[in-house]
């Protein structure tokens, strides 16, 4: 430990598991006080086995993005870090996609992001100081597969929402990033992706493994931390090399182990 984010108060929203709840653990690591918010009332019991506080919290609800971030401020006096992770991404090829589903995916991946830029921004700005981070993904921004029209598009957005804040924020003090994970091997992908998906995944990422939690949580760490004070609106790609190949033929190079 190296108290990167001592005496730092962050909100992580979207972190009853996988990569919010790794962004949580990392940030106590480095002795943040860390507030977790989410729809999932099993997110009690990841606060306290982590150490954190819990919320409950629709991310798609103003009102509920604003009482936790007032919670952070009740219980201690300020807000440093927001990290809007909470994502949904239903598997559901566009010409099967109703007007609801759309909805529903906006209303959480992009809308709950726009929600916590707006709760958090009033506080931040008040104090002079803040980071608003977000969980972009390669997917959407980069590189798509069928079934991810509506996620794609809200990750996309997200993107830019990012530069929107930082621009409209930067005279606050207040830096709006986001990381945008490749394949990530999560509690969900090990439970619900085959083994011959995962290595195929494996196979297609040129350092040869999917992402760890901890991998994406060390990218938040920084956005997070005084060493980024100079960095704003913009991602960084925590994904293994998987955006690089220009074809599969990329094994084949000489010498290549
Ligand atoms: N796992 C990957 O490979 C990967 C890759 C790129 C991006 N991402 C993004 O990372 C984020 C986390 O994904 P994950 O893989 O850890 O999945 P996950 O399903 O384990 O985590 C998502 C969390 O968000 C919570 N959530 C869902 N709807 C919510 C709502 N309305 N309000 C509050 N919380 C809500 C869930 O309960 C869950 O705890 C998502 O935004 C996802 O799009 C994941």
């Amino acid at each position: 430990m190296t108290h990167r984010l001592e005496n730092k108060i962050a909100i992580v929203i979207g972190a009853a598991s996988g990569i919010g709840r790794g962004v949580a653990v990392r940030f106590i690591e480095e002795g943040a006080k860390v507030i977790l918010g989410d729809v999932d009332p099993a997110c009690a019991a990841t606060a306290l086995a982590i150490g954190a506080d819990f919320v409950p919290t629709d991310v798609s609800s103003f009102a509920d993005v604003e009482a936790i971030v007032d919670q952070a401020v009740k219980t201690y006096g300020r807000l440093d870090i927001i990290v809007q992770n909470a994502g949904i991404y239903p598997w559901q090829l566009i010409e099967n996609t109703s007007a609801d589903d759309w909805d529903r995916v906006m209303a959480v991946n992009l809308r709950g992001s726009f929600n916590a830029a707006r709760a958090a921004v009033k506080v931040m700005k008040a104090q002079g100081s803040g980071r608003i981070l977000f969980t972009s993904s390669i997917t959407g921004p980069h590189v798509t597969s069928p079934g991810h029209g509506h996620y794609s598009a809200t990750k996309s957005g997200i993107n830019g929402l990012i530069r929107a804040a930082a621009l409209e924020f930067s005279g606050y003090g207040i830096t709006v990033n986001g990381v945008e994970p490749g394949n990530i091997l999560t509690e969900a992908i090990q439970l619900h992706r085959s083994p011959e998906f995962i290595k195929s995944m494996e196979d297609a990422i040129p350092l040869g493994r999917l992402g760890s939690t901890r991998d994406v949580a060390n990218a938040f760490l920084f956005l997070a931390s005084d060493d980024a004070s100079y960095v704003t609106g913009t991602t960084i790609v925590v994904d293994g090399g998987q955006l690089l190949p220009e074809g599969n033929d990329f094994r084949l190079a000489p010498d290549r182990p």
